[in-house]
């Protein structure tokens, strides 16, 4: 029997206005809500950041050192990071279909590194990226580069193809080897991503006015994390980046071919999430090597 409307035991918290749910992050406030939620995968609600592993180098370079055996040497990093950057090869053929954490997919591709890298195409359909149920795509945008404009049409059609499903789009700000990397320049390329439509960016750290890169972008910005240097180094860069308004990292070579990849990844997570300094982040991460591999600090909370 239905229940009846009149039995006098409902509580309608008359009191209470209506709460909006809100996400917050920034630049989402007119996303639907499959997107927003996409986002909230890989942008940790709690934090507002995320930790990205880049394991995607294979795409244009093949097997980079540190990654000749995803299953061995990097499954056991997945769990400290908020989602894994890769090609849809990799996550097939390796990455159990258990993982709980979001996925960024590498959706643009074409030239190895015996080419021109700026002449790349979409190299993912939406529906496959819905199919593997990812979080987000990520593209190549080579501004000031030789295929400058159908790298960003790469990037607009795959925005167009992302606002139908729901589906956010991360634009990576590449630069050429002779190109000066500066605030100045990716003021412009982060603003350009942002303006045609990414939901956020990819872009690298410059020691010198990084606050402007992210304070005249308006989607969140995550830092790249570039060639590999010592751990304190890299320490340093994620802790500045995130201080001057990065919404976390998504490192790579930093981590993978750190000489204790573990340890570094759960210190990188420290400084992202928790705010440590560079130097407590450090001492966590030489204390996890010493201990070894096995006596890891598993299961982060946040
Ligand atoms: C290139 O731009 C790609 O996105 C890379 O394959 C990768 O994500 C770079 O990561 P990292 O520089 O931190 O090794």
């Amino acid at each position: 029997m239905p229940e009846a409307d009149d039995n006098g035991q409902k509580n309608y918290h008359l009191d209470i206005p209506m709460k909006n749910p809100e996400y917050g992050l920034r630049g989402s406030s007119a996303y639907d809500w499959g997107m927003s939620n996409r986002l909230a995968r890989v942008f940790n609600p709690d934090t507002g950041r995320t930790l990205m592993l880049a394991i995607d180098h294979g795409y244009f370079q093949g097997p980079t050192t540190g990654l000749e055996r995803i299953d061995v040497d990097i499954l056991p990093l997945a769990p400290y990071a908020d989602a894994l950057m890769l090609t849809r090869g990799i996550l097939r053929s390796t990455v159990p279909p258990t993982y709980q954490k979001s996925i960024v997919m590498r959706a643009s591709g074409g030239p190895s590194i015996l080419k021109e890298l700026s002449n790349e195409e979409i190299a993912v359909d939406i529906e496959d990226a819905l199919r593997m149920n990812v979080s987000a795509l990520a593209v190549q945008v080579f501004i000031g580069g030789e295929y400058e404009t159908k790298s960003i049409n790469n990037m607009t059609r795959l925005v167009d193809m992302g606002l139908r499903y729901g589906m956010p789009v991360m634009a990576v700000t590449a630069v050429g080897r002779d190109m000066e990397r500066n605030a100045k320049y990716f003021r412009l390329a982060c603003r350009i991503c942002a303006e045609l439509g990414a939901q956020f960016v990819k872009t690298y750290y410059v020691p010198e006015d990084f606050e402007t890169v992210t304070a005249s972008c308006p989607v969140p910005i995550v830092m790249a994390g570039g060639k590999k240097l010592p751990e304190l180094d890299a320490l340093k860069m994620a802790h500045n980046a995130c201080q001057q308004g990065a919404a976390g990292v998504d490192m790579g070579r930093n981590i993978f071919q750190s000489d204790a990849p573990e340890a570094m990844i759960a210190a990188v997570r420290r400084v992202v999430h928790e705010n440590w300094n560079p130097a407590e982040a450090l001492e966590f991460y030489e204390t996890l090597k010493s201990e070894g591999a096995e006596k890891k600090d598993k299961a982060p909370s946040k």
